[in-house]
């Protein structure tokens, strides 16, 4: 496996790829989640480059940029052992410059839901992401489907701007007790763990309700909301797949989303139906 740090780097090397690139752009601290789309993108592809950088554009202010976990060394193993080709692990001086070209996310998609909670998180996150895929011009990206919003706005970015790759969404991996993996999961504590669970049991329980008919979207979220009475929920929306609110759930073309804070921590969990 090579590191590679800095552009000219990457460029050099990328040149002297033949065949098919899968790439998997991480923020680090990898989990079995991030393990899952490097597994993916290594069946698929005949080389695969990771990149790992905590993106600071995507942060807004009094957000945990500065506490985001940072683990190089153990993250250089997992990919090691994953068999990945090649790590990108570049600083923030390498991969932004003054007063900047700006992407923005589209007015819509990108500011509901975790982009009215966050106003500006996915401006940070196309200007970064169409960096990387220029550095890296993968055949192949993989993405989670536990961030429903971001994949969505990053296969717009792709058609928007006819770019020659595929996005592929990949299942959220989750713990056996249903609490869906993050790098954030670190900061909760055995009680806020345990409360944390109730976001995966209410998307559940939303299951259990469609699978006896009940298509009715304020019915399912008021019995969502009841299972959550113990954390801080920021919002339950049941959307369509270009995340327009529903009245109904259509099967197949339905996500139920949940964002909430369990103490500090802010946590994302969604459920494709
Ligand atoms: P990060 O949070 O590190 O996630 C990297 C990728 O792993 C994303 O595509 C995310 O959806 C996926 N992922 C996270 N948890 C997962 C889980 N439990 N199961 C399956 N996939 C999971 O998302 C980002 O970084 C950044 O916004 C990035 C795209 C790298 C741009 O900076």
């Amino acid at each position: 496996m090579q590191i590679i740090r800095d552009i000219e780097g990457l460029q050099a090397v990328r040149k002297g790829l033949q065949g098919s690139v899968g790439f998997v752009p991480t923020m680090g601290a990898l989990h079995h989640g991030h393990l899952s789309l490097i597994q993916k993108a290594r069946a698929e592809n005949d080389h695969v480059i990771v990149s790992i950088f905590v993106n600071p554009t995507q942060f807004l202010p009094g957000e945990d940029l500065d506490k985001y976990p940072r683990r190089e060394e153990a993250d250089r193993k997992i990919c090691e052992l994953a068999g990945v080709d090649i790590l990108f692990m570049p600083d923030v001086s390498t991969m932004y410059h003054k007063d900047e070209v700006k992407l923005k996310a589209p007015a819509y998609l990108g500011y509901i839901l975790e982009g009215h909670r966050r106003p500006g998180h996915f401006d940070g996150v196309v200007q970064v992401v169409m960096k990387l895929f220029n550095l890296t011009q993968p055949t192949r990206a993989y993405f989670g489907k536990k961030d429903a919003q971001q994949l969505r706005i990053l296969q717009k970015m792709a058609e928007d701007f006819f770019l020659p790759l595929e996005i592929v969404p990949v299942d959220t991996v989750r713990e056996d007790d249903g609490l869906a993996l993050s790098s954030r999961n670190v900061y909760l504590s055995d009680e806020e763990r345990q409360k944390a669970l109730s976001i995966s049991k209410s998307l559940k329980r939303a299951s259990r309700l469609i699978m006896a008919g009940e298509l009715n979207v304020e019915t399912i979220k008021r019995e969502m909301m009841e299972m959550m009475q113990a954390i801080d929920v920021e919002y339950v929306a049941i959307v369509d797949r270009d995340f327009h609110p529903l009245e109904k759930v259509q099967i197949k073309n339905t996500i139920i989303l949940v964002a909430a804070r369990v103490g500090e921590t802010r946590l994302i969990d969604n459920l494709w139906i």
